[in-house]
């Protein structure tokens, strides 16, 4: 009937009708997605229910939004202190981590757009000189700046050596990676690693002749007005944490939250380029307008060039399945999470069919996570201080960088008050951590403590020493910079524990097999979990030596399928191992 009315109407008529039902159109149009305004005032409420999930407590949270060139939401949640009770703000400072190296990878992005004579694929010895080498030839013949920073090395990480800390820099670092073992083939998979992330940032000091925190500042962050955003050593060193989020750590999400010392974060000193730069939500704001308008300033001026920007977003090396523990089956209401593969410094992904561009950071109980839409001209970026624990960090920002996902695409939201809450629950149970199973403490060692004391070294990681306190009798170690506690006797001879104490008195007890050789204590292998191998540390090595030690397996440690049944003592040493190395990830 209707199709006949239309058809003998007027010419004029039907113009009228079609202007009505564009009309309706674009009124079922705005009901079906609220305006912009309305959408981020529900966010507000939505972070501020966030907050209050019972389940999985926040001390303090930032959260900044940029669309178009603009900067559409910023704003703090929380507290930064525990003590004082100081509300975050959008200029509290955050340490951001691991998002870090998406700064190393812009800023060699900024010096190679410069120059004819290095790019990506430059070899690294023709950089660094002839004296640069990895520990075989064919990784020295052919690795490069883009192998480094897609984590194509396939090196191990030196676990240990990152987390107690060097008093070496950037170029004595680069001087060691020649020891650095393989877990991989070059190229072959993709294994994330945080010290050749260092060395990347050493690549940048050669190329452009001045320290990593100058060029940063003088390329990347004054370009940009990220005034705020400062270096975790330089806050140190100045004592300055007016504005600084505190971080914290639980081992108990209904316990209580601690403190992490500010002595930890000293080994990000030499590892800035690969997780120490801080920063607050205007400025990461200023920088994801910088990302997505490819490489351009507030004004419109290009600071990067935008066709070597873009290849730090270019998939470069696909990842194994569920590296980032994302879950990829279909049982999520909506196609979700997929990250595919790794750029430079980025994670990438989509997100319910639209680009998506990542990167998380996770550093002594600050987590944050930044997520860059290219193709709505949208980003979002958070981080939180804490209280750190096993994976549960990771869930607040994927709740919240989900729910702005849906607004800069232009989609009804799939997650609501209640499932923000227990996320990823009902559509995903996270499986529990294998567990490592410590050989019981026991009262005695097995030989005379004096037998004990000495310098053990490593050639990439530096020397454990252990001494003898004539005072209270009892064997204590110190690694690194702030690696320091006691040495302790198990069941088993040939197996000692590493208790940490002063600034990682949190840290899991650290297994080590002990080695002997005609009847002395020759070595102690510090034990990681697979397939990063233990690290090793030698009775008076002196760096001259030649270096004869492989990757090998000791066999002190059990690991077993789940923590159940594990006393509560060990399942705090599971938990903390878990955290332990996710560390800078
Ligand atoms: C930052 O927070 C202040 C209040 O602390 C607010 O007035 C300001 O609008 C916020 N900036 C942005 C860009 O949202
Ligand atoms: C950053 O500092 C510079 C120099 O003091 C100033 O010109 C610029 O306006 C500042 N930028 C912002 C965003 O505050
Ligand atoms: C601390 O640093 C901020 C920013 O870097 C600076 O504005 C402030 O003046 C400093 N405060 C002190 C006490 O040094
Ligand atoms: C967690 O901490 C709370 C409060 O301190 C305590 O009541 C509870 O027993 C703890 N849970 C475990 C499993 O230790
Ligand atoms: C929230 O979402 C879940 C899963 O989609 C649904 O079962 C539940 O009814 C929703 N709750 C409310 C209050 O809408
Ligand atoms: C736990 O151990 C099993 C068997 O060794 C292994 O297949 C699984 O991948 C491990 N899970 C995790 C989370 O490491
Ligand atoms: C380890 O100690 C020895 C002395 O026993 C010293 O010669 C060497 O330089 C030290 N190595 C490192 C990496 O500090
Ligand atoms: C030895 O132990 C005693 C008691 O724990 C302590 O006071 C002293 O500082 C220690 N000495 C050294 C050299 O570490």
């Amino acid at each position: 009937m209707k199709v006949l009315c239309l058809t003998c109407i007027s010419d004029m008529k039907v113009a009228m009708v079609g202007t009505i039902w564009w009309l309706l159109a674009c009124l079922v149009f705005t009901t079906a997605s609220p305006d912009l305004q309305q959408r981020l005032q529900d966010l507000d409420t939505f972070v501020q229910n966030l907050m209050k999930c019972q389940s999985r407590p926040v001390v303090g949270l930032t959260v900044s939004v940029v669309k178009d060139g603009q900067t559409i939401f910023s704003k703090g949640y929380g507290q930064r202190d525990l003590q004082t009770g100081q509300a975050v703000d959008n200029r509290t400072l955050f340490c951001v981590g691991s998002i870090s190296k998406s700064f190393t990878s812009a800023l060699l992005a900024s010096i190679l757009a410069e120059r004819e004579d290095v790019s990506w694929d430059t070899v690294l010895t023709d950089i660094l000189g002839p004296s640069f080498r990895f520990r075989d030839q064919f990784r020295t013949k052919e690795a490069t700046l883009r192998d480094l920073l897609a984590h194509k090395t396939g090196l191990e990480n030196l676990v240990f050596a990152v987390r107690m800390g060097q008093n070496i820099d950037r170029a004595e670092l680069g001087r060691r990676m020649q020891y650095y073992r393989q877990v991989f083939p070059l190229r072959t998979l993709f294994y994330y690693n945080n010290p050749v992330y260092t060395l990347a940032g050493h690549v940048a000091e050669k190329v452009a002749g001045k320290p990593y925190e100058t060029l940063l500042r003088e390329r990347v962050l004054r370009p940009l007005g990220m005034n705020d955003t400062v270096y975790m050593a330089e806050a140190l060193k100045d004592g300055n944490f007016s504005n600084f989020a505190q971080s914290y750590r639980t081992y108990n999400l209904t316990g209580p939250s601690k403190a992490f010392s500010r002595e930890e974060f000293r080994v990000l000193d030499l590892h800035l380029p690969a997780g120490g730069v801080v920063s607050n939500a205007l400025d990461m704001a200023r920088y994801m307008k910088f990302h997505l308008s490819g490489g351009r300033d507030a004004a419109g001026r290009a600071v990067v060039s935008e066709g070597t920007l873009r290849q730090t977003h270019t998939a470069d090396f696909l990842m194994p399945d569920g590296f980032t523990m994302d879950k990829v089956e279909p049982d999520w209401p909506v196609e979700v999470a997929m990250t595919q593969g790794y750029g430079m410094g980025w994670w990438i992904g989509t997100y319910r069919g639209y680009r998506r561009v990542q990167h998380s950071g996770s550093v002594e109980g600050f987590s944050s996570l930044l997520s860059l839409f290219p193709g709505v001209s949208g980003g979002v970026f958070t981080s939180a201080n804490g209280p750190s624990s096993p994976e549960v960090n990771r869930d607040v920002h994927q709740v919240i960088h989900s729910q702005v996902g849906d607004i800069l695409i232009g989609k009804h939201h799939w997650l609501n008050a209640t499932t923000a809450c227990t996320y990823p629950e009902p559509w995903w149970t996270r499986p529990e951590p294998n567990s490592t199973v410590l050989p019981e403490i026991s009262y005695n060692f097995p030989r005379d403590k004096r037998d004990y004391e000495g310098v053990y070294g490593n050639y990439a990681g530096g020397n454990v020493t252990i001494s003898l306190n004539k005072t209270d009798d009892k064997l204590y170690f110190s690694l690194g910079l702030i690696g320091r506690g006691l040495v302790l006797p198990t069941e088993s001879a040939d197996c000692i524990l590493l208790r940490c104490q002063g600034p990682l008195a949190y840290f899991p007890y650290i297994v080590t097999d002990v080695e002997e050789k005609d009847g002395k204590i020759f070595s102690f292998s510090l034990q990681i979990s697979p397939p990063e191998p233990p690290i090793v540390f030698e009775q008076g090595l002196k760096l001259t030596d030649p270096d004869p030690t492989e990757p090998k397996w000791g066999d002190c440690t059990g690991v077993s399928g789940s923590p159940r049944g594990a006393t509560w003592n060990n399942v705090i040493m599971i938990l903390l191992f878990f955290a332990s190395i996710s560390y800078l990830i």
